[in-house]
């Protein structure tokens, strides 16, 4: 049995795109667990770039089957869209599987996303307006519509009519927005229903069985710990789980299941959207980091807020997800660098804390403690290999791993599957 997960150890965008696809040829089942379209997972292989928002990485591999999970919101209109374009670009998605329990986005949640937004003001979270959040309240409060209400239009009429009643209502006198009519939305998802019933299955039964037959199964994360609706920097966070305990839920697997947890972080950190960041540069670093680390978002094109690596925050995913192995990406951006600041702790309420505040307050007033480490200043792009990195390369992921006090397993050193260093990952017999 083989059940491998992977979570973002920071604020998303961490590159679980690539390293999924790096270790897809070892999985027979690729699942993600929750979030949404408000992901954004860029994929280089053979000479093409996928970027992906709901289908998971390991799509391109015919000996994968990928999962849409029960914990995912789905927005059908954005999931058939992918659909055709990987089809366009010859890849077969005749494979997909999606959760019968998974839950649906509709027209609405996108209108009260962007709502919520404005009415919030300077206040704003910075969503992806893609209606994550109000999808994931209509679970919560039971008003949600999910994949297997396509397969009835009876159904799926009367669970709408009830769920209109309230958003119309909402839409139109709180924020003076048009209303809905169930016609509509029906005669819309139905038209979508159709083609996505072939994929509708009971994906829990399916991922369990194949663990308990000794298949190797690839829990993809998306965005990361720091955005947890738990565990995050609340209220600047998705609506989901992102932490290793959500691959559970939003797949349904029991945590005996899982093996192995891998968190991966960048080299130093990003964040796109609202919310404190103790490690921000506001200087030349950051928009080096900007430029040389391409940071602009994969879903909304947004420049991302650059920081120094901060280790305060990679040693809280490894508590909260119980990593097993880290791994590092991007630390090929470093390299122009003459010198590497890494947080080893915060200063709040008048004295260092080697852990992260519980309080929100405590957070925004962090003053990270930094020790400086000297850069490589040379290409590393070219490193298949530990020992082909420079002494001082070796020494920051030595600095991370003492920090972490868990192994760096896989390091990235550029975009495309080949530039890996694998140290850490045995393939599968
Ligand atoms: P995800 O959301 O975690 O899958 O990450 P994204 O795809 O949104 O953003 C990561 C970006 O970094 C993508 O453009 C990747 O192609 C790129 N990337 C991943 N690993 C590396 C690396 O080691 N070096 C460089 N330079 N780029 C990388
Ligand atoms: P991947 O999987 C980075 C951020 C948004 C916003 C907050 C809430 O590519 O790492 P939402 O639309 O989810 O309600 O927005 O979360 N966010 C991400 N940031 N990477 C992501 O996904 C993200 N998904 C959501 O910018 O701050
Ligand atoms: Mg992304």
């Amino acid at each position: 049995m083989a059940g491998i997960v992977l979570v973002g150890a920071q604020w998303g965008d961490e590159g679980k795109g690539k390293i999924t696809d790096l270790l897809a040829d070892d999985m027979d089942y690729v699942v993600r667990f929750q979030g949404g379209n408000n992901a954004g997972h860029t994929i280089i292989h053979g000479g093409r770039t996928l970027k992906l928002h709901l289908i998971p990485s390991g799509i391109m591999y015919p000996h994968i089957t990928p999962v849409i999970g029960n914990g995912v919101v789905i927005d059908p209109k954005v999931l058939l869209e992918e659909i055709d374009e990987l089809e366009a670009d010859g890849l077969t998605t005749r494979r997909l599987l999606i959760s019968c329990n998974a839950h649906l986005i509709m027209p609405y949640h996108r209108d009260l996303d962007g709502a919520s937004e404005k009415l919030l003001g300077g206040n704003e979270i910075g969503t992806t307006r893609r209606g994550i959040g109000p999808a994931y309240q209509d679970k919560a409060s039971r008003l949600g519509l999910r994949v297997q209400d396509l397969t009835d239009e009876k159904i799926f009429r009367a669970k709408l009519e009830v769920a209109l009643s309230e958003k119309n209502a909402v839409l139109s006198k709180i924020h003076g927005l048009p209303t809905y009519t169930v016609d509509e939305i029906t005669e819309e998802y139905m038209g979508y229903a159709e083609r996505i019933r072939p994929h509708i299955a009971d994906t829990s039964v399916i991922i369990n069985k194949a663990l308990g037959a000794d298949q190797w199964v690839f829990f993809e994360g998306a965005q990361g710990t720091l955005l947890d609706l738990d565990h995050g920097t609340y209220p600047f966070v998705t609506s989901s789980s992102p932490t290793a305990g959500g691959a559970c839920t939003g797949a349904g697997v029991g945590p005996k299941r899982i093996d192995r947890v891998l968190g991966i972080a960048k080299a130093y950190i990003t964040r796109v959207g609202s919310g404190p960041f103790p490690t921000e540069l506001h200087d030349e670093v950051g928009a080096l980091l900007t430029r040389v680390g391409g940071e602009f978002g994969t879903t909304t094109g947004r420049q991302r807020r650059c920081g120094w690596y901060d280790g305060v925050i990679v040693r809280y995913a490894v508590q909260v997800n119980g990593l097993t192995d880290l791994v590092i990406t991007k630390l090929d951006v470093l390299s122009e660098l003459d010198t590497i600041k890494v947080c080893t702790a915060y200063e709040y309420e008048g004295r260092p804390h080697r852990d992260l505040p519980c309080h929100q307050t405590s957070f925004h007033h962090a003053k990270p403690i930094y020790e400086e480490l000297p850069g490589w200043r040379e290409d590393i792009t070219q490193c298949r290999t530990f020992d082909d990195l420079p002494k001082n390369a070796r020494d920051y992921i030595s600095f991370i791993e003492d920090l972490a006090e868990v192994p760096v397993s896989i390091i990235a050193v550029g975009p495309s599957r080949e530039q890996t260093i694998m140290r850490r990952w045995e393939p599968r017999p």
